[in-house]
């Protein structure tokens, strides 16, 4: 186990590091000549095009990557996107149509409700799209060129294709220079060791880092934790704010960046214990007083930074439990893949 296990001391650390390399695994071949090829979908994008929808369907981590990817995959091809919990789907026998292009989402492939959900929208007469990958950047990644492939029809939104094309090629790099806050990370995480709870504040591309990283604070470290929406604080998270409760808000670089910059404001109103996440240099615009502990993190194509934002949160999960004296790698109640209903 230790050889598989290389100079680390769990899988988890493990496959934490080793992103900037699944991440250039992922693209390798796929991003060529400042284009995209995908060629499990090429005869598939004249009826993606056409969908009346694009429903992203999955659970957990895998849900949450495919709400990271939910705003440029709108952005991208102009075609509404909804999304969708396997079970809550099957739960509901919520309406799916033949228009529909359902994109199924999961690192495993076996997840059970996944799987039900699949053979439900086979039946309904969807075209299904299958995303499966090992991590959750790397799922981000995927539906990012997935995006890419299906707007590249589009003349107006060329440039910005360009743009996010050039950021996923520094991605890995970006990735390897966020992975240097580890120290940073266990540091916070020693600091937070004896906390009940941990809230977790992001919206607009980050609303889905804010889910993920609280996922992965419940499940690893057993702590519990909250990711939100901040658009909702004030509709009532706000009421839990003390000079205890650690939160943490995402406020990096975006076009909801001056919100957070409220949010933050309200929160220090209320003497929130903040612990801010923003891009490299922003400490004093996002805390002018200096009455917030801040992670800082390399700016990247805003729709591709959750995939920069997640690190520091999983390094501070997994710090957080190995400080707690939790077993990392095999998560209290939970299996490899949930193969049952
Ligand atoms: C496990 O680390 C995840 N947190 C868990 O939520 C997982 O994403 C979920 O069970 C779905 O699994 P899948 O991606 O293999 O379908």
């Amino acid at each position: 186990e230790q050889i598989k296990k290389g100079s680390y001391d769990h899988f988890m650390q493990k496959e934490i590091h080793e992103q900037p390399h699944s991440l250039t695994t992922t693209m390798r071949g796929r991003l060529k000549d400042g284009g995209i090829l995908l060629g499990g979908l090429k005869e598939h994008l004249k009826t993606i095009r056409r969908s009346r929808r694009v429903v992203f369907i999955g659970c957990g981590t895998s849900y949450n990557a495919a709400l990271a990817a939910r705003p440029f995959v709108e952005e991208l091809t102009g075609i509404p996107v909804t999304m969708e919990v396997a079970s809550d789907l099957l739960d509901r026998q919520g309406p799916i149509y033949r228009e529909d292009t359902a994109v199924f989402v999961s690192q495993s492939g076996e997840t059970a409700d996944t799987l039900l959900a699949l053979d439900y929208a086979l039946a309904n007469g969807a075209l299904c799209v299958g995303i499966t990958n090992t991590a959750y950047t790397s799922q981000i990644v995927t539906m990012a060129m997935m995006a890419l492939a299906i707007g590249s029809d589009q003349i107006s939104t060329q440039a910005r294709r360009d743009a996010i094309i050039c950021g996923l090629s520094s991605l890995p790099k970006n990735v390897s220079e966020v992975l240097k806050l580890d120290v940073e990370m266990k540091e916070l995480a020693s600091s937070l060791i004896d906390s009940e709870s941990l809230l977790v504040f992001g919206r607009g591309y980050n609303y889905a880092t804010a889910l993920e990283g609280a996922l992965k604070v419940k499940e690893v470290a057993l702590m519990h934790s909250e990711g939100m929406l901040a658009g909702e604080m004030k509709h009532g998270p706000l009421a839990l704010v003390d000079e205890n409760l650690p939160i943490i808000v995402i406020a990096t670089r975006d076009a909801c960046f001056s919100k957070q910059q409220s949010v933050i404001q309200q929160l220090l109103s209320r003497k929130g214990r903040l612990i801010v996440m923003c891009s490299k240099g922003d400490a004093s615009a996002v805390c002018p007083s200096g009455s917030c502990r801040v992670i800082e993190v390399p700016e990247v194509a805003d729709c591709l930074q959750p995939v920069i934002n997640i690190i520091p949160l999983q390094l501070l999960a997994y710090h957080l439990t190995v400080l707690r004296g939790f077993d990392v790698d095999q998560p209290r109640n939970l299996a490899k893949s949930v193969t049952t209903q």
